[in-house]
């Protein structure tokens, strides 16, 4: 018989350590059941992926089209469920899966970033959060192809919300209006140039930690977190796959801006979209985003304190 529940139990400390820093791994939070159905997932997902991404990713996948029923028997279990909300201190419901692979040698993944994509659609202060869950062995001093993270004390990417996005394209917008040059490739090194400035990269790469991890361990970090992928170095281990998944709190807003706002790279540039789920939510500003007809089986989507 199958086991999703893994029976983890959560500590004072990592509670303490989430609130602090915004981000806490939970070693063996997933069973090893689980471990082998994400696997499986993603395989079947990544099967299916774009090809858009392979300078950094070996491959990517946003928008799952497998049947859920396995994610929401895991988000409903007991352990799940009390986990969460203890660690969030809040309902959350959750929104995407994603999943990432790095081959050994060539994928550096992702410079410094804030989850921008995935929860640009929603009210920039309210709470959203990502369980990452690395499917291979990460050893820092081995292979690596972890994550290094900054705690958000240290630096908050919400200025990357908050401000960021909105002045990049009023920026171009205004460049454009003088008559001067702009392009896709000026918006995506606007965009990421921000937190991988020389100035910003000493800040993070002197505070960053960057753990280890074994299938079944998990990082949940909150979306101000700024992190970046770390480069999976040659080795024995081929590949590394991560299963993502995105939460945000309970009664969290749709922001139709912003959602707008990430289209700009395609409306003006032509850029193929990776995903549109910011767009395909489609509420009116202010809607609560548990109410778009967009997710389906919202109850099973719902982690609340018992
Ligand atoms: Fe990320």
């Amino acid at each position: 018989m199958r086991n999703l529940d893994s029976g983890f139990q959560l500590s004072e400390a990592q509670i303490k350590k989430f609130q602090t820093d915004g981000y806490v791994k939970l070693p063996k939070f997933l069973s090893a059941d689980t471990v082998d159905m994400l696997l499986r997932r993603t395989d079947a997902e990544m099967s299916k992926s774009l090809d858009s991404f392979t300078s950094q990713f070996n491959r990517l996948k946003y928008d799952f089209e497998s049947d859920k029923a396995d994610i929401y028997e895991l988000i409903q279990t007991e352990t799940f469920q009390q986990v969460m909300t203890a660690l969030t201190n809040r309902n959350l419901f959750m929104t995407f899966e994603l999943c990432f692979e790095l081959k050994s040698g060539v994928s550096k993944g992702f410079p410094w970033h804030v989850g921008v994509q995935s929860f640009g659609y929603q009210r920039a202060e309210e709470f959203g959060c990502t369980i990452w869950a690395p499917l291979h062995p990460i050893r820092t001093d081995g292979q690596r192809g972890g994550m290094a993270y900054v705690p958000d004390r240290v630096l908050s990417g919400r200025f990357v919300y908050d401000q960021i996005e909105s002045a990049i394209i009023s920026t171009l917008e205004e460049q454009h209006r003088r008559g001067e040059e702009t392009s896709l490739n000026k918006y995506l090194m606007m965009r990421s140039g921000i937190l991988n400035s020389p100035a910003m990269r000493q800040i993070l790469e002197t505070h960053c930690e960057e753990d280890e991890f074994d299938p079944g361990d998990v990082l949940v970090f909150n979306k101000y977190v700024v992190h970046r992928s770390v480069k999976l170095e040659e080795g024995e281990l081929d590949r590394r796959a991560a299963f993502v998944m995105r939460f945000v709190e309970e009664g969290s807003r749709y922001d139709r801006r912003r959602a707008e706002e990430l289209e700009f790279p395609t409306i003006r540039y032509g850029q193929r979209p990776f995903t549109r789920a910011h767009m395909e939510i489609d509420l009116p500003d202010g809607g609560v985003l548990s109410d778009s007809e967009y997710f389906d089986s919202t109850a099973k989507r719902m982690i609340s304190k018992a």
